[in-house]
């Protein structure tokens, strides 16, 4: 990876911290991850060889609660990737007022090369690798790229096992027979388009009739491009890994949301008459640059960068990924008055939810969809109204408004704490 994105947290934290004129003992804590874990995990492959992996559990802060972050399985994954996705989990919960505080889990391995039994023999190594350190009252798992409520199966499942009983509250994201919560697979692209069109509200704007591009078809993306469409959004543009869909008269958004969950790759899609594929990464940078409205990048971070940035056509850019903007484009974009929905917001559903999920969890309930999602509604609105006042307070854009939010609630528990 060219750029290490928790020096990309860094210089955010700063800079908010400037503008709030905090002493810098008021956000210290926040520069250093409590606990960085680091663990090898030996498998035993299909062929009788054995491989080993590495992974990583980060324990950024916990002033608010215990850590709450998902576990990645990238072949990119590596210890500063899982720092600032742990940073952000910080900020994100803070952000959505949740009790927790941030964490976050890699592997460093690309899971499309490996079988299903192979899989799941690195998810048990990997539980029982971090049992010491997770826990519901803890650090607290859920699903990130390439892992989803299967792998969470297993993992609460073999961490049961070592606990003695069935603990479903140690992870999140589960399958909903096994104990996790309805609309916890939507609730991350749900919130998305809830931060976007509550966003625009706060600022005049109308989100029905505006033209959007998502880049990344998975859980997050998929989820999005469905319920922007259902908003009377119009999908000009949709990628994954193996490139990009472009139409200018637009692309079914429940057709894409069908690709995602039966895991066809986009370079399948039948073309129609008006619609163009262009594969790879050439695909996906021309999908970053298209001319849309709204650009949500739902993939991986470090897609806006110096490099791309002043070929950006969108108005809006709303951050599914975690970090998909380097700190060098975002100045650049808050320059050109581009307005950016930051991660910490526009993604912060799926820790909502998770967080529904635990509840349920602690309590033994079990919650309607409806219930769900009503609630969700309700906790994304306020945190969209406290980023929206912020940024208006402060004059500045809306991630910084964001880190401000995250930093004032931090601070005071910091000072009530000592
Ligand atoms: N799943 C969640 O609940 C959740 C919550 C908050 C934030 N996020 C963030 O959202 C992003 C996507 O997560 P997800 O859960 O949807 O993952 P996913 O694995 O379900 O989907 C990832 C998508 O990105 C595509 N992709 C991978 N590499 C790419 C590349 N180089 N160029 C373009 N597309 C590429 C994949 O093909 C896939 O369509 C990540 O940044 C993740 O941290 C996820």
């Amino acid at each position: 990876m060219s750029q290490n994105p928790y020096l990309n947290y860094l210089a955010t934290l700063t800079r908010a911290a400037e503008r709030m004129q905090l002493d810098e003992s008021e956000i210290v804590r926040l520069r250093y991850p409590e606990r960085q874990v680091q663990v090898s995990l030996p498998i035993r492959m299909d062929d009788g060889s054995l491989r080993v992996f590495e992974g990583y559990r980060v324990q950024h802060n916990s002033l608010r609660g215990p850590y709450k972050g998902g576990i990645r399985f990238h072949q990119n994954a590596d210890i500063n990737e899982v720092k600032a996705l742990a940073a952000w989990m910080t900020m994100k919960c803070a952000v959505a007022n949740i009790p927790y505080g941030g964490g976050k889990g890699g592997v460093t391995v690309d899971p499309s090369t490996l079988s299903q039994t192979e899989l799941e023999r690195l998810t048990r190594a990997y539980a029982n690798a971090v049992y010491d350190v997770v826990g519901p009252f803890t650090d607290i798992p859920a699903p990130d790229v390439n892992t989803n409520g299967g792998i969470m199966a297993w993992f609460c499942d073999e961490y049961s096992k070592r606990n003695g009983h069935l603990t479903p509250e140690v992870v999140t994201g589960k399958p909903v027979p096994f104990g996790g919560s309805l609309g916890r697979e939507e609730a991350t692209g749900r919130g998305v388009v809830i931060a976007a069109k509550e966003t625009l509200k706060s600022f005049g704007e109308e989100l029905a009739g505006k033209r959007v591009a998502v880049q990344g078809n998975g859980n997050v993306g998929s989820v999005a491009t469905m319920l922007f469409e259902k908003e009377g959004c119009k999908i000009v543009a949709v990628s994954d890994v193996s490139g990009a869909l472009f139409c200018a008269q637009g692309i079914p958004g429940e057709k894409m949301r069908q690709y995602a969950l039966s895991r066809t790759l986009l370079k399948n899609y039948p073309l129609s008459e008006g619609m163009t594929f262009i594969p790879g990464a050439e695909g996906n940078a021309a999908l970053l640059t298209v001319d849309t409205d709204i650009l949500v990048p739902a993939a991986l971070e470090n897609q806006i960068t110096a490099e791309n940035v002043a070929k950006v056509q969108a108005k809006y850019i709303v951050e599914g990924a975690n970090g998909p903007t380097t700190a060098e484009a975002d100045v650049a974009l808050e320059e050109r008055g581009i307005m950016l929905i930051p991660d910490i917001l526009a993604n912060s559903g799926g820790v909502i939810v998770s967080y529904f999920e635990w509840v349920q969890n602690l309590g033994r309930y079990m919650w309607s969809e409806e219930e769900v999602n009503a609630k969700l509604a309700v906790q994304m609105g306020n945190a969209v109204a406290s980023v929206c006042a912020n940024a208006k307070k402060y004059n500045s854009s809306l991630r910084m408004g964001a880190y401000i939010t995250a930093l004032e609630r931090l601070t005071v528990a910091q000072k009530l704490r000592g």
